[in-house]
């Protein structure tokens, strides 16, 4: 049983120098037949659960053109919509237009998130974007004006490149927006990217964590909630749908490179678009053992500044945590805390999240 939903739409007007995700040219040939595979992959999987949450995510879905993202929206009607669904829609600057914003609306969409990652014209200009400050002004007002009040935006950082002054105005530059939601994502040098090939050094990490920490202390006082190690959201907010993520709860994925948990098992689609048009979308499944299903509750609950619920923890895997994990030992090194049953990793060190994480589970 799964309540929640992610759908992939691979396509993209223009490939960004750091990007690895599971993405290609738009090409209007290649869109239909991909529609139709998706379709057909939908209603092979999908068991009819009435859905909570459903992300339509990139790629650029917003890439699409009006009649095409018709027929996408005809193909997730399949899916039976709890009446307080939130379904995103993932959009770039570029693509989106007030006739794409009304569509969204019609078909029941009530969260748009926005790549726009930065308005610095040498950042936007490396990393392969075509936006400007205006534009970005310009979109944001429009998609307000349509309706939509749950909106995201997308900010990168740590760029090799960059600077504290170019960083500072980019982040009041998205202060300034006034969205409820902002994504911040810590440059990774990804090979196979257009970046990688250019052997840039990534930037020291003292930068890094003084550009994170800015980050949280200018949006904490805003009245951001941090509510995920890179995610801030005004109360309300919090995307319900990557919540479903790290309260490792089941999701399908559909499309192409998609991935998705189901009944203990999670699987992965092939990111070879002939395989998946020729209608063979899974690549693998794994099955998940206890000690794996425990793990991951932990790895992924920790990234949450709430943290993991004890009580949770002991229904689903019926033991209590502490006879699985060294918590005891990290709580005394003051890697972990413990509030109202739950167990958090302390704001000051979540930057080292991950080798506290590899501590955790060893
Ligand atoms: C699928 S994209 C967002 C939607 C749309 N394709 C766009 O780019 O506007 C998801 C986000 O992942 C982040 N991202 C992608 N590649 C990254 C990388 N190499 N390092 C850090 N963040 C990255 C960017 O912030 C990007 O907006
Ligand atoms: S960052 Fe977004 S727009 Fe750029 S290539 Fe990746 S998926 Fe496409």
């Amino acid at each position: 049983m799964a309540t929640s939903c992610y759908v992939h739409i691979p396509f993209c007007d223009d490939i960004c120098t750091y990007c690895d995700f599971c993405k290609i040219y738009k090409k209007s040939g290649n869109v239909l037949k991909y529609l139709n595979a998706l379709k057909q992959e939908i209603q092979k999987y999908y068991r009819g659960e009435a859905l909570k949450t459903l992300y339509v995510g990139g790629g650029t879905p917003s890439s699409l053109s009006l009649s095409e993202l018709k027929q996408l929206f005809q193909i997730l009607d399949i899916f039976v919509k709890e009446e307080q669904i939130e379904y995103t829609v993932e959009c770039n600057i570029e693509s989106i237009t007030r006739e794409k914003l009304l569509l969204f609306q019609q078909y029941g969409v009530n969260r748009i998130s926005i790549g726009i990652e930065s308005v610095d014209e040498k950042s936007i200009q490396l990393l392969g974007r075509h936006h400007t400050k205006k534009q970005v002004e310009d979109v944001i007002h429009m998609v307000k004006e349509v309706g939509f009040t749950n909106i995201n935006v997308d900010l990168m950082y740590a760029f090799p490149w960059q600077t504290k002054s170019s960083f500072l105005n980019d982040l009041s530059f998205f202060c300034s927006l006034k969205v409820p939601h902002i994504s911040t994502y810590s440059l990774i040098l990804e090979e196979h990217t257009v970046l990688y090939q250019k052997k840039l050094e990534p930037i020291a990490e003292e930068l890094d964590l003084w550009m994170y920490q800015k980050i949280e202390e200018t949006l904490k006082e805003l009245g951001y909630h941090h509510y995920e190690f890179s995610n801030f959201a005004m109360p309300g907010y919090e995307s319900n749908h990557n919540l479903v993520y790290w309260n490792n709860e089941k999701y399908y994925g559909f499309g192409l490179g998609a991935s998705g948990y189901i009944d203990s098992i999670r699987y992965q689609n092939t990111r070879s678009i002939l395989k998946y048009v020729s209608g063979i979308p899974r690549l693998e499944e794994h099955q998940l053992s206890k000690k794996e299903e425990m793990e991951n509750e932990c790895i992924l609950g920790l990234r949450k500044m709430e943290g993991i619920s004890k009580e949770r923890f002991l229904k689903k895997f019926h033991i209590p945590i502490e006879e699985v994990f060294p918590i005891q030992k990290l709580k005394e090194k003051q890697f972990l805390e413990e509030k109202n049953g739950y167990l958090y990793i302390p704001e000051k060190y979540l930057y080292i999240s991950n080798e506290i994480l590899l501590e955790f589970i060893d």
